[in-house]
């Protein structure tokens, strides 16, 4: 019996040793973005492959805390969107058009600040390494990081932390499908109206320029780093993407036709089972078994304590007024007021808070990690959004009935506070959130794992060739069906003019015929 049973251990020991030593790929994270939302969500998809014992390094310009003899990290300068950026978008836009006009300022800051990092990468000595398994790409207006696995022939997945564009459905053929699929810059929800196409539309036709313009700029910058003669080119790199991982899920409000090779791991940030609070968080949240706890936090890049203090104030009487304890995300020690009611930390585990039982509200900038966790724990949103994707994602939230929007610029005392207590007193919001909450995690695999299984399929069958749409190689011309479309007409045209033909000396012969027959007759 005893000799059974270890012989079991010993068995089921051996097994996992070489299951592990067997399967250990070496893998790659190439993840240089400056935006810690984004960063988030790609940690969470290579955290998974560190767990299953893969050997991982991972390239990044913001710090990392993990500690795991799998894991190297190849920290690069970090290379932020300048604080002044952010605060001058935002307390200084005046309308639509400073919104418009944001979008390419920003496209420029991001380029340059890409550029930057690929620079500090050249002078590590990354390149100087083995080629890997498995490159995993976070795609974030810095493409021509794709010379990297250009460089080490590895195959390459992306994790796409924005909504399928034009410029991504393009890599793996996915279709666009514009007259019921909504553009993925626009807020345009489904099903859409005839104007609602029309303007999706002419949406479509402007992404179809700017990705244009995008790719070339792109490819400019990536010939420097990885010039023609030695490298393939970038248009070759998109075509050559194994998988996208996107970071969006079908529940969330888009239906579209896809791909094998597009993922969805919408979700994979917030934590199946949150982690344990600190001491003074965990007693603030098990306390507040009466009226709960608001959490309020304005994200990473525009923080609380540089806002206008004007609406800082408004905000801060509205919030010492109320019953409920407030834990608000402050970034320095000056804080606007010392209610007893509100509680202030620069850093906070926000996953985990929102997991707690006892979160009534949530008072968020709507980025996309914010969004998606209160969906994930159900939690009622009052937004504020500030920047960039963050007001779409604000109105999706309020369109599907988890939230109201207060807007920032004109935030006043009363708007605000009726705002508040619109979400807390009225349970609509928190009903139906709870109840997408449900929705949201029912799938057939746990997100992570879902992530972990395609990833290991790409490093077993050394990149995912097989599971290519054909549309990826195919012009234009092709895969709108024009050259088909011309060739049938050319067809008909002939087939036409043959029938034509054949009928005209038919018919003449005939009248000729009755004519000569006529004349017959009337000789007769
Ligand atoms: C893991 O990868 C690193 C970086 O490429 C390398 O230095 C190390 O030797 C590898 N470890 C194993 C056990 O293969
Ligand atoms: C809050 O308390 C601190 C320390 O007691 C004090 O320095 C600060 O001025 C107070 N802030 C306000 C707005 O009352
Ligand atoms: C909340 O709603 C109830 C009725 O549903 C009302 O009596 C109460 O005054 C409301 N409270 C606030 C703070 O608006
Ligand atoms: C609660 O909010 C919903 C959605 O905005 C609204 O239809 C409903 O009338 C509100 N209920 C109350 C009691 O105000
Ligand atoms: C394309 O990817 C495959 C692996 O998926 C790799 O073997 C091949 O070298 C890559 N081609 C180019 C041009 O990088």
């Amino acid at each position: 019996m005893k000799t059974s049973l270890s012989g079991v251990l010993v068995c089921a020991v051996l097994v996992s040793i070489c299951a592990r030593s067997g399967e250990s790929a070496r893998v790659l994270g190439l993840f240089p973005t400056f935006g810690k939302s984004h960063l988030i969500i790609q940690m969470e998809v290579i955290k998974t492959l560190i767990d299953r014992g893969h050997n991982v390094t991972v390239v990044t310009s913001l710090p990392l805390g993990i500690k795991n003899p799998n894991f190297h990290h190849i920290k690069l300068p970090t290379t932020a969107m300048p604080g002044s950026f952010f605060n001058q978008v935002i307390e200084e836009r005046k309308g639509l058009w400073d919104a418009i006009m944001e979008v390419p300022a920003t496209i420029d800051m991001a380029f340059s600040i890409s550029e930057t990092t690929l620079i500090n990468l050249k002078k590590t000595n990354l390149f100087n390494e083995e080629p890997f398994d498995l490159i995993v790409f976070g795609l974030f207006i810095n493409d021509f990081f794709l010379g990297v696995p250009a460089h080490f022939k590895s195959p390459v997945v992306i994790v796409d932390t924005h909504k399928p564009l034009v410029h991504t459905n393009a890599m793996i053929g996915s279709p666009d499908e514009i007259f019921y699929v909504p553009s993925g810059l626009s807020p345009i929800t489904q099903p859409m109206s005839f104007f609602g196409r029309v303007a999706n539309t002419l949406l479509h036709a402007f992404e179809v320029v700017i990705t244009r313009i995008y790719r070339s700029r792109m490819s400019a910058a990536y010939e420097k780093y990885f010039p023609s003669d030695k490298y393939p080119s970038l248009n070759e790199m998109y075509k050559n993407v194994s998988l996208i991982l996107l970071a969006n899920h079908f529940t969330e409000g888009i239906i579209r036709p896809e791909v094998p090779s597009l993922i969805q791991i919408g979700g994979i940030q917030a934590k199946p089972k949150p982690d344990p609070l600190p001491e003074d968080l965990s007693s603030i949240l098990d306390g507040a078994t009466e009226h709960g706890v608001i959490y309020f936090s304005l994200g990473t890049n525009a923080k609380s304590s540089e806002r206008n203090p004007a609406t800082i104030k408004s905000i801060y009487n509205v919030l010492a007024k109320l019953k409920q304890t407030v834990i608000w995300k402050w970034e320095n020690g000056e804080y606007p007021g010392n209610a007893s009611n509100i509680f202030y930390k620069k850093w906070l585990p926000q996953d985990d808070i929102l997991a707690h039982p006892n979160v009534r509200l949530f008072i968020s900038h709507c980025g996309l990690g914010s969004v998606v966790e209160s969906k994930y724990h159900g939690v009622p949103v009052l937004a504020i959004p500030l920047f960039a994707d963050q007001f779409g994602n604000a109105n999706g939230m309020v369109d599907a009935g988890f939230a109201v929007q207060v807007n920032y610029l004109k935030l006043t005392e009363e708007s605000f506070e009726e705002s508040v207590k619109e979400v807390l007193n009225n349970s609509t919001y928190r009903d139906k959130v709870k109840a997408f909450s449900k929705l949201y995690r029912d799938r057939p695999m746990a997100i992570r794992d879902t992530a972990a299984y395609w990833m290991e399929y790409v490093i077993r069958h050394r990149g995912a060739k097989h599971m290519q749409s054909p549309a990826v190689h195919m012009s234009a011309i092709e895969y709108f069906g024009l050259d088909v479309i011309g060739f049938l007409l050319v067809i008909l045209f002939v087939i036409f003019k043959v029938l034509s033909f054949c009928l005209c000396t038919v018919l003449c012969k005939c009248i000729k015929k009755g004519n000569k027959k006529s004349h017959k007759n009337k000789n007769d």
